[in-house]
């Protein structure tokens, strides 16, 4: 079992986003015994929060739930538990690292680091307008694709 956590700043937009569409990206492919996936915040802002409701409608118009996900903040033992924890942003990126115990430094990465995309990453749609969380919903659908690539090439064994 390879367990992905996709991490961003409040927990409510992107990592949720990332969540609920690598979650489907990983069930069409028929590999959800195989790759479990969580996302978290570096703040603990809105714990215990369900994802902005403009990312949960902006989601479900493509078939995405979010609905079970409850916001946390990123905590020790993912960096433990967890194989890959992915940053949406290089801010989120840096804020692990402060926290990551050296010897798990190597599980973070930024989560488009796997796309082949002219961006490296996934903007904080939060203070802004809707065509923000459409962005957001295109480069984590990219993004996951590019992801689940990766895994089936590094990680998972065809039997
Ligand atoms: P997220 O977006 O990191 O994609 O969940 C944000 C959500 C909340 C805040 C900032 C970004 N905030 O400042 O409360």
């Amino acid at each position: 079992m390879i367990k992905v956590l996709f991490v961003c700043l409040g927990n409510i937009c992107r990592s949720p986003t990332a969540c609920g569409v690598f979650a489907r990206q990983v069930a069409d492919s028929g590999l959800s015994d195989q790759v479990r996936v969580d996302s978290a915040g570096t703040s603990g802002w809105h714990n215990g929060a369900k994802p902005d409701s403009r990312s949960v409608q902006l989601a479900a118009g493509y078939g995405y739930d979010l609905s079970f996900i409850r916001s946390r903040q990123v905590n020790e033992q993912d960096f433990i538990e967890q194989d890959l924890i992915l940053a949406m942003d290089k801010e989120n990126l840096s804020s692990l690292r402060q926290i990551c115990p050296p010897e798990f430094a190597h599980k973070l990465r930024l989560f488009l680091d796997f796309a082949d995309l002219p961006v490296s990453e996934v903007p904080d749609p939060y203070f802004g307008g809707s065509e923000g969380f459409a962005r957001v919903l295109n480069l984590v659908e990219l993004g996951g694709v590019a992801l689940l690539n990766h895994l089936k090439n590094d990680y998972i064994q065809n039997s």
